[in-house]
This record gives structure tokens, sequence and C-alpha cells, in this order.
């Protein structure tokens, strides 16, 4: 792996005005759930209908076992193609049976016993998008069959809108409707279900329909996909974050943003790729869902995924998405507020060689200098004043925890040597 080379300079604090909000109070969300950004698996991404109760039993068992569990990954999230093509006699839905042969009361009491929570995956309309058994129509039955299972998080896609069933409303209204039907179901469940919605996704490139679901989306859902579905290739991942850095508005506490499941562990993408794509995420405030083969995960992705300096960063309290605050060349800066007065700050260079940007602390929000900086992959520390030169590998990122330090400083210490470390 070609190493970034982080050149500090120091020059004299120049104060200017903070181009970054300032950071508000926590919000809560209307049914108090998902105060950070979810973590877990979803199978979607690696798997597509290739499911099976054993891959969710292995998946869980992995993420107990590699440790991935106790740093925030919970939530084992079953998507598409879980249900036989038809409802059974009441009316109500029912698991494959060849897939999942001791059904899904079975493996949500598993996941519990293991310390995870079950997520299950529908649609809001007619059919899902592999032509399942849509929610519509059945919105409160299928409720009650989530929660009798124990499902803590539902996944509703919009493939097959139910739009004729409203004359005149519009692709907005119409999803609005329906979604907010299935928030209220949930609410009444008796279980605290987390709510992941798709209209955004739908009217991706359409700047007035998306302007109007986005106007709704946080009141009634937890999160929501943003754009296309991703995949292990680097344009994927570039799509997704392109669209989604601009939607910063719309994250808070319990409402967030997201450009879909990490690509982490995939082969599609360089490990370098990989760690790009999850501190873009992190530093978006946005899920943090694997999806790979967790059971046999490199220990170089394993590293990735455990990073707990970049998952403190996504997982930070106030819950503020980053801003992209500059964009210099190739390289793309972001900043967000973190609680305690400190900021993640991150130099994303998209184009295809190494190159350099400078950025001053104001234009990051900081107001203060001199700052320690705290490269979150390779653990250097520094301290500068007034502002900041990284250089950056192409279509890597150098990622820094940034706070003020008082009076005299030290002089730039080195880190203690990690094996196999990101970025110096
Ligand atoms: C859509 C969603 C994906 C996945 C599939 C399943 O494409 O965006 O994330 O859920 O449907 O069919």
């Amino acid at each position: 792996m070609r190493r970034f080379r982080l050149c500090l300079m120091v020059f004299l604090c120049v104060l200017g005005t903070s181009r970054l909000a300032l950071a508000a109070p926590p919000a809560r969300s209307e049914n108090g759930l998902a105060l950070r950004p979810p973590m877990g698996f979803n199978d979607w991404a690696h798997y597509e209908c290739h499911i099976s109760q054993r891959l969710f039993v292995e998946t869980a068992r992995a993420l107990v076992r590699t440790g991935l569990a106790r740093l925030g990954y919970r939530y084992v999230n079953i998507d598409d193609c879980w249900m036989a093509r038809h409802r059974n006699a009441q009316g109500q839905l029912v698991a494959r049976r060849k897939l999942f042969p001791r059904g899904l009361k079975w493996l949500g009491h598993f996941l519990h016993a293991h310390g995870l929570k079950f997520g299950i995956y529908e649609d809001a309309g007619y059919k899902t998008c592999q032509g399942r058994p849509g929610m519509y129509g059945h919105i409160r039955e299928d409720v009650r069959t989530f929660a009798a299972w124990g499902v803590d998080y539902l996944k509703l896609d919009y493939c097959n809108p139910p739009a004729n069933r409203y004359p005149g409303l519009d692709f907005s209204r119409v999803a609005h409707r329906v979604y907010a039907a299935v928030s209220r179901a949930l609410r009444h469940s008796g279980r605290a279900i987390v709510f992941s919605c798709s209209p955004p996704a739908y009217v991706y490139g359409h700047p007035r329909a998306y302007a109007e679901v986005m106007s709704w989306i946080g009141s009634v859902c937890n999160l929501w996909r943003t754009d296309d579905d991703v995949y292990d290739a680097w344009k994927s991942i570039l799509a997704n974050y392109q669209g989604n850095v601009e939607l910063w508005r719309y994250a808070h506490p319990g409402a967030w943003n997201d450009p879909d499941m990490l690509e982490v562990g995939n082969r599609g993408l360089t490990l370098r790729e990989q760690r790009t794509q999850f501190s873009l995420w992190a530093e978006m405030a946005a899920p943090l869902l694997i999806s790979t083969d967790v059971a046999r995960l490199s220990p170089a992705a394993l590293a990735i995924l455990s990073n707990r300096a970049v998952i403190a960063v996504d997982q930070d309290p106030l819950g503020i998405q980053a801003r992209r605050v500059r964009r210099e060349g190739s390289i793309d800066i972001l900043s967000r507020p973190l609680v305690g007065g400190a900021h993640a700050v991150l130099f994303f260079n998209r184009g295809p060689r190494a190159a350099r940007a400078t950025v001053r602390l104001a234009t990051l929000g900081i107001r203060r200098s001199p700052v320690l900086l705290r490269n979150l992959w390779s653990g250097k520390t520094a301290v500068v004043r007034g502002r900041i030169t990284v250089r950056v590998a192409s279509h890597g990122v150098a990622m820094f925890r940034i706070r003020a330090v008082g009076g005299s400083h030290p002089a730039m210490r080195p880190a203690p040597a990690r094996p196999g470390g990101g970025p110096s």
C-alpha cells in the first residue's frame, strides 16, 4: 500500500468566520430510536437472494467471535427473498421453509440470545423488488407478524408503489401516506422497531421530487436510502458519496442519510478504497451495515471495520453529518463538529494521482489555534497552527480528530508503531 505523507505547516493562526453551523443540541426522533446511526450486517450487497438460515447464524456467530458485535455491529438484517411467493390462508407473510427451516421467530430468538438485534425487509407497495408479496393492504397484520417474530428493525423498500390507489397524488405524497401509516403501526407494535425507508433512492436524479420527499422523510423514518444500490466498485462508492454528502442538513440523532451498505471485505475495492468508504461513511454519520462474508473476513478488512476511532466519529452523540467545506482539485475536505468541542476532518482524494491540499483551521469551523491533530488511521499526532497541509494518495483519505490545545504545546510526537497501520 502506498503511504500518505502528512506535511504539517505551521503558520500564524488566522481566525476567520466559520463556514460550519454551530452544533445543535441532539434532537429526538419521533419514535425515540436510532439516536446513533445503526450498525450491523445486511446480506443484500454481497449475497442478493442467496441467503439461508445458516448464513445468518454463521454471521451472528462471526460478529460475536470477531468482536464486531462488541464494537456496535448488532443489527443482523435479512433483505429481500426471505418470504414465500404467497401469503398463508390467514393472509400472513411466511418465510421460505427451505431457506429458513426453523422459521424467523426462532432466528429472532437466536439473534437475541447472542446479544444481537433482528432486522427484516419488506416493500411498502404491492411487491418487493424481487416480486415477493409487499405490505400494501396488509400493514397492520404484517407489523403484528414482525413484532411476534421479535423484529427490531424494518427496511421498507419502495419498488412497486401503490400509485393507482391515490389518483392525483404525486410520488412524494403517496410515499408519505404509505410510510406514515407504517410508522404509526410500528409505534403501536409494542416493540422498538427502527424504521429504514427507501423513497429518496427512487427519485434520485429528479431534483424536485427528491426535495419533496426529503421535506418529510426525517419526520417519519429513522434512516433513508439516498442513492442507488451500492456495489463493490470505486464508481459506485464515489457516486453514493457525491449524492449523500450534499444532504448533511437532513441528518440528526434518530434521522440519518443512508448511502447504502459497506463494501469492506469485498473484492472489487482495493484495501485503500475500503478504508476510504469506511471513513467517508463515518464522517457522514451514515449507518455502518457490513455486507460481506463476516465469517471469512481477512485480518485487513476486519481491522478496517474495527477502527474504534473512526467508529467513534460515526457514532458521535451530536449526530452532525460532516459538510464538505472545500474542494481543492481532486481533494474534498469534510469537517464535522464532535461532542466536547473536537472536530473530525477528512481529506478525500477522488482522483487518479496523489495530491496535496491546504486548508485554514477557520474553514474547518475551528476557531482556536494551535490544535492537536490525531490521524485516525496511523494514530500519529501533531500540533499545528493556522492551517493544515496534507498529501493524500489516489482514492485515499487522511482522517483526523482535531482539538484545541491550550497555550504552549509539545513538539510533534510520532505515534507508537501499529502493525499493518494505515496512512501516516
Ligand atoms: C432494492 C434495494 C436494495 C435491496 C433490493 C432487494 O434494489 O435498494 O437495497 O433491498 O431492492 O430486492
